[in-house]
């Protein structure tokens, strides 16, 4: 996945970089908000000014002239004190607020440079883009951003190697802050490294970005793909931070450590809500699936992992799938397995060995494993591998919607499921047996149609989706 996103942000930057003057639509956040993405992809109108503006000397030591909002202003206050409280002082504040006219001068001014050096002007745009935003791209304009400079570094690399850039780079998101343009990173940020250029974001999102060693612009995308992001601090608090709707917090369940309007682009304008969660499986709480997982859960179908959590948009394991299933037949079917298959499964484990080329006889899956394949359950295309060797389970392969399908519907062995359920539009064309198997749970209410009537069979299965199908086979069966 990581690898998708950075080839897509890849992209965008490559269209970005050959036009930067190719606009997104500008938007015009509240003027208080510490919570937004402002790159070349999401610009901020010409006439935005944020509020509060102070002026940064009273804070740190800074030019005369250089603003930001009082909430970053009062943190760069605390980060630049503990800074000398651990012996370092050389360290000025150079450029914060700047309006939209005055970034359109520095960017011409680049551009200028560029054409004086030989560039066309197509060129000379495009160069000057990575290394100053162009109006109404830069974090400049939010007030929430600072240009550091020491007495023998200015806004070059060299600024990473003083005391105050290494410390800031290692410490700055205890404060709220993060180093906004970093090494390495240039392809998903559009800009030049930056070692001076830090944006205030507060702490609960500086320390996720910092210690996942993501950008804002990968920050941004991931909420709005998953909508739900957890962690534990480092001091020990567990973080929900979850996407919503304005003022729709009331289902979080937890300490509400902030709720902030935040903006990614024109269409996009969202809560970020930071919470303390009480209880278990906290990154569930507001998910669509949040019910079905509690009760499959309250069954012991499923379990969250060790820190509480259940990553609700994880694929799982065909490994994972089918120790799921399992559980859900023995509910169903406590004496469904015949004597001799029940005999066999106990002589594999007592004598430790396995059937399957790629399960180790310990492997916890094995037992679900050998009892789905004995009750009929375990869809033969899951098995694969030569004729002449042992069967392959690819346990750690991720599963696919269509295997899940095809594992639950003989679940519904001996029903008599009425017919009337969906059709989905992209199963033509697909085998028998899965289209049977689709349809099936379609029928039996399992498998709700999406917006745009497709299954995707070919789609990883996510963990919220499975838990869903299961809790609706369970209703079916009227378990729940
Ligand atoms: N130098 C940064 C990208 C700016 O102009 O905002
Ligand atoms: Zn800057």
């Amino acid at each position: 996945m990581r690898k998708y996103l950075m080839s897509l942000l890849l992209g965008l930057f490559v269209a970005a970089a050959l036009s930067p003057v190719a606009l997104a639509d500008a938007v015009a956040p509240d003027p208080g908000c510490s919570q937004m993405l402002v790159n070349r992809d999401h610009l901020l109108v010409s006439d935005y000014v944020p509020a509060g503006l102070v002026k940064l000397s009273d804070y740190m030591p800074a030019g005369s002239s250089v603003m930001m909002t009082r909430e970053a202003a009062e943190a760069m206050g605390q980060m630049i004190a503990a800074m000398k409280a651990d012996g370092i002082s050389d360290i000025y504040g150079s450029s914060g607020y700047r309006s939209y006219d005055t970034q359109s001068w520095l960017y011409d001014r680049k551009v200028n440079y560029y054409l004086d050096l030989g560039y066309d002007r197509s060129s000379a745009r495009t160069l000057a883009a990575q290394v100053v935003a162009i109006p109404g791209a830069s974090e400049h304009q939010t007030g929430l951003a600072l240009d550091f400079t020491t007495s023998d570094a200015g806004l070059t690399g060299s600024f990473a190697n003083t005391a105050a850039g290494k410390w800031l780079a290692e410490n700055s998101w205890r404060y709220g802050f993060i180093l906004r343009y970093p090494k390495g990173m240039e392809h998903i940020t559009g800009y030049i490294y930056e070692p001076w250029h830090f944006r205030y974001v507060g702490k609960v999102h500086a320390e996720y970005i910092y210690r996942n060693g993501i950008t804002l612009d990968q920050y941004y995308e991931q909420l709005s793909r998953e909508t739900v992001i957890t962690y534990q601090s480092v001091s020990g608090e567990y973080y929900v931070i979850y996407l919503n709707d304005y003022n729709n917090t009331a289902s979080l369940v937890g300490t509400v450590l902030s709720v902030s309007r935040a903006y990614a682009d024109s269409q996009l304008g969202f809560n970020i809500t930071a919470i303390r969660p009480e209880g278990d499986l906290f990154d569930i709480v507001g998910h669509w699936s949040e019910n079905y997982i509690r009760q499959l859960a309250a069954l012991q179908i499923v379990e969250g992992y060790t820190n509480n959590t259940f990553r609700p948009e994880k694929n799982i394991s065909r490994a994972e799938l089918i120790t799921l299933i399992s559980r859900v037949y023995d509910l169903l079917y406590p004496n469904g397995l015949d004597k001799d298959s029940r005999e066999y499964i106990e002589e594999i484990l007592s004598a430790e060995i396995s059937p399957y080329g790629d399960v180790a006889p310990n492997a916890y899956y094995l037992e679900p494993l050998l009892k789905m394949e004995k009750a009929g359950i375990l869809p033969d295309r899951l098995l694969t591998g030569a004729a002449d060797a042992q069967p392959r389970f690819l346990p750690d392969t991720a599963a696919l919607r269509q295997d899940a399908a095809l594992t639950i519907a003989p679940l519904f062995r001996d029903e008599d499921v009425a017919e009337g359920g969906g059709s989905f539009t992209d199963m033509a064309g697909r085998d028998q047996e899965l289209q049977q198997a689709v349809d099936l749970l379609a029928d039996a209410g399992v498998l709700t149609g999406n917006p745009s009537g497709t299954f995707a069979p070919d789609n990883d299965i996510t963990r919220a989706e499975i838990c869903a199908m299961l809790c609706r086979v369970l209703m079916y069966f009227r378990y729940i």
